[in-house]
């Protein structure tokens, strides 16, 4: 015996796998040995009697994993955090753990009910006693992290585990003595890969394979130069044995089966205080009420979903649940997050979904001016697509143009106070922009089973057919469009070249002609193949009536472009009847508005293209302004960029053979979009036929 040190471990009489609680377990009940596991823990207790002083907590039958003494508590001088098991699996051991520690002097503190801590297990002393490293994740809460701070008197630093095989701390994250880190790096979030980045230097930190972690060469016993472990790789010993520490390698292949080894079989009862540290923790918490349809929604579980998600913890304080099926229900939920940052990207979520500060809980947004036209300050709040409202001087102002991806910012005038989105390149100085995640509410329409069934454009759910769907779809556009059109509202198209190539023109061309249409979005291509067919009856080259190749095709959209040009834009070659049919003819006949945006891949481009993206993007947003539809066809490019630009509340159907655009699109959170997966064509083409059954009978027919 070399040292002080001393250990509570536990003899493994009653030792086995009865049960999975995590992933080594599985396969592993009753495989693992008895008498095997006590030759293991035998070797591993000499080793420890050589170097420490060794103390032994009796084992209880029935409580096979009680000779993981790590999970006991966590000890800090003559203060003990006892263990909350997760799992009732173990949370029989609690009282004779507790019952050691008090007849051993100690003072134990007991966390809340249901408030999950797993001990040393999961909380690390750095060696030099300079702070405590606690893990959340699986076994732990992170809402247990405040409890250490303030009853151990310590700075507590949290830690995301993220892979399941490492469900506790002590399995892939080992302070050793002289401020060194053995650690599995893949096993933490990126927010917690920062934090021990930056409190650990860079030499001081030894960064170990996946092959040593499944190994549980983490889970390692450090006793001054001494690393007691399971088992490790030459290199690591090599590695360890350069920066002082001498490896013992001790086998604990029965204790793996249960998902522990040396470090989980000790508990370091011997920790020394230091007197000049005190309390300190980045945990924060922030309380809100969300109201709504909560539960038919779903929006309840989406709430908590992504607070876990993002790294943070809840409590659900308080929950009313609404009685009749119209009625709303109002949920208190108390958020923490491991730190500001996380906070604040918790709570960006959580503002989209209608998530409000308890009245006594609002603030001001916070505001910063724009020193540099073109430039928000860091920590710019990012708008999203919904109806947003910030409180400045304590009233809720309304926030204009809204769209997502741009900065608030904030204008006064002696009367009022303006708050608009704005692009990051269209800020100007003298402005004050919304920063942080304070005093800002979004207003979101109470989405209810019965809305999203019925009336909502969101009629489909998974369970339908994919042909049905395109029917139902199509059946439903059908429908908004005429009504959109006999109440003199607006509908956007924006379209890709695709649409001419797979025979949606005239049926697109139709469309503009009835009056369904009153902008069109695209780009040079979708022109220019138009034209091409109306000029030429090919689209790039192929006849369009027989489906060939047509000799020399390939260059008969250069010779359009040529064309156009030289009478100077699309209209004046329809007013000169070059063009007599088509998508643009029609725009240009019935004065419908359209603007092409230009891309580096552009032949040409026609006199109409803008190739300066920053005008095209305006001219995109004026001509969206105030739209209550826009159907996009068969075009990434324009249809996201078109996304981006639109708030909430506007329909969006997002036609495309490729699924993962429709995805895109579709996937914005919101009831509105609906996005279905088949041929552009084939669907203009049965969208006619639908919306000819709706008004035909009204229609005189000439024949
Ligand atoms: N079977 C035990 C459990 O899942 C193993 C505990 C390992 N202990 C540790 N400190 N990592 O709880």
């Amino acid at each position: 015996m070399t040292s002080q040190i001393r250990f509570l471990i536990c003899p493994p009489h009653y030792y086995d796998v009865d049960y999975v609680i995590n992933p080594w377990m599985e396969g592993n009940i009753h495989k693992s040995s008895q008498e095997r596991a006590v030759e293991q823990w035998d070797k591993l207790h000499h080793i420890l009697k050589e170097h420490a002083i060794v103390d032994i907590v009796p084992p209880q039958k029935g409580w096979p994993d009680m000779v993981f003494t790590a999970n006991a508590g966590l000890v800090l001088g003559k203060t003990v955090v006892l263990s909350r098991f997760l799992h009732k699996e173990r949370q029989g051991e609690e009282p004779y753990f507790n019952q050691w520690f008090e007849e051993n002097g100690y003072t134990v503190h007991e966390l809340p009910k249901d408030l999950p801590f797993e001990g040393a297990g999961d909380a690390l002393l750095d060696r030099e006693g300079r702070w405590l490293w606690a893990g959340y994740g699986f076994r732990t809460e992170l809402d247990s992290h405040p409890y250490l701070a303030k009853w151990l008197d310590i700075e507590v630093l949290s830690l995301r585990l993220i892979d399941e095989r490492f469900y506790h701390l002590d399995t892939c994250f080992c302070p050793l003595a002289n401020g060194y880190l053995l650690y599995y790096p893949p096993a933490f979030d990126s927010y917690s890969n920062r934090l021990i980045e930056m409190r650990v230097s860079q030499e001081k930190r030894i960064a170990i394979t996946e092959a040593d972690a499944v190994n549980f060469a983490c889970n390692a016993v450090n006793i001054e130069s001494i690393v007691v472990m399971n088992k490790a790789s030459e290199p690591l010993k090599a590695r360890l044995a350069e920066v002082g520490f001498r490896v013992i390698e001790t086998p604990l292949t029965e204790f793996l089966k249960a998902g522990g080894a040396a470090k989980c079989l000790t508990l370091r009862v011997t920790e020394p205080v230091r007197e000049e540290l005190h309390a300190n923790v980045s945990v924060e918490s922030r309380v809100f009420n969300l109201e709504g349809h909560l539960l038919d929604s779903g929006l309840i579980n989406r709430a908590l979903d992504l607070i876990v998600d993002n790294g943070g913890s809840f409590q659900v304080l308080n929950f009313s649940l609404g009685e009749q099926r119209q009625s709303t229900s109002a949920a208190k939920v108390k958020v923490s997050a491991p730190s500001h940052e996380v906070m604040e990207s918790i709570i960006s979520h959580l503002i989209d979904l209608g998530a409000v500060d308890l009245p006594q809980d609002e603030r001001d947004a916070k505001l910063e001016p724009v020193t540099q036209a073109g430039v928000a300050p860091d920590d710019f709040y990012v708008s999203t697509i919904y109806p947003t409202e910030v409180r400045i001087n304590g009233e809720w102002v309304k926030v204009e143009n809204q769209r997502m991806d741009g900065a608030i910012a904030i204008t006064r005038t002696s009367k009022r106070i303006v708050a608009q989105c704005k692009l990051l390149r269209d800020v100007e100085v003298g402005e004050e922009v919304v920063v942080d995640v304070l005093g800002i509410r979004t207003v979101r329409k109470t989405e209810s089973r019965e809305r999203r069934n019925a009336e909502e454009f969101s009629f489909m759910s998974s369970g339908v057919s994919s042909e049905r769907r395109v029917e139902l779809v199509v059946e439903q556009v059908a429908w908004e469009l005429r009504k959109i059109r006999d109440g003199g509202g607006k509908v956007v198209v924006t379209a890709g070249p695709v649409v001419i190539h797979t025979g949606g023109g005239e049926h697109l061309a139709q469309l503009i002609r009835e009056g369904y249409v009153q902008a069109l979005l695209g780009g040079n291509a979708i022109a220019i193949h138009d034209i091409e067919q109306a000029i030429m009856g090919t689209s790039l080259g192929v006849d369009m009536k027989r489906g060939v190749a047509v000799r020399g095709g390939h260059r008969h959209h250069l010779k359009v472009i040529n064309t156009i040009r030289r009478y100077g834009s699309i209209a004046k070659a329809v007013e000169a009847g070059i063009i007599e049919s088509g998508v643009m003819y029609e725009c240009v006949s019935n004065g419908v508005p359209f603007s092409l945006a230009g891309s580096i891949r552009d032949d040409g481009p026609l006199p109409d293209t803008e190739m300066n993206l920053i005008k095209a993007q305006t001219e995109y947003a004026r001509l969206l302004k105030g739209a209550d539809m826009i159907l996009m066809l068969s075009s990434m490019l324009h249809s996201i960029g078109v996304g981006n630009m639109t708030p909430a509340g506007v329909k969006m159907v997002c036609v495309d053979i490729n699924p993962a655009v429709v995805t895109k699109l579709s996937d914005r959170g919101s009831i509105e979009s609906v996005g279905v997966v088949t041929d552009v064509g084939l669907f203009l083409s049965l969208l006619l036929q639908q919306l000819q059954k709706l008004t035909s009978p009204y229609t005189a027919k000439v024949s």
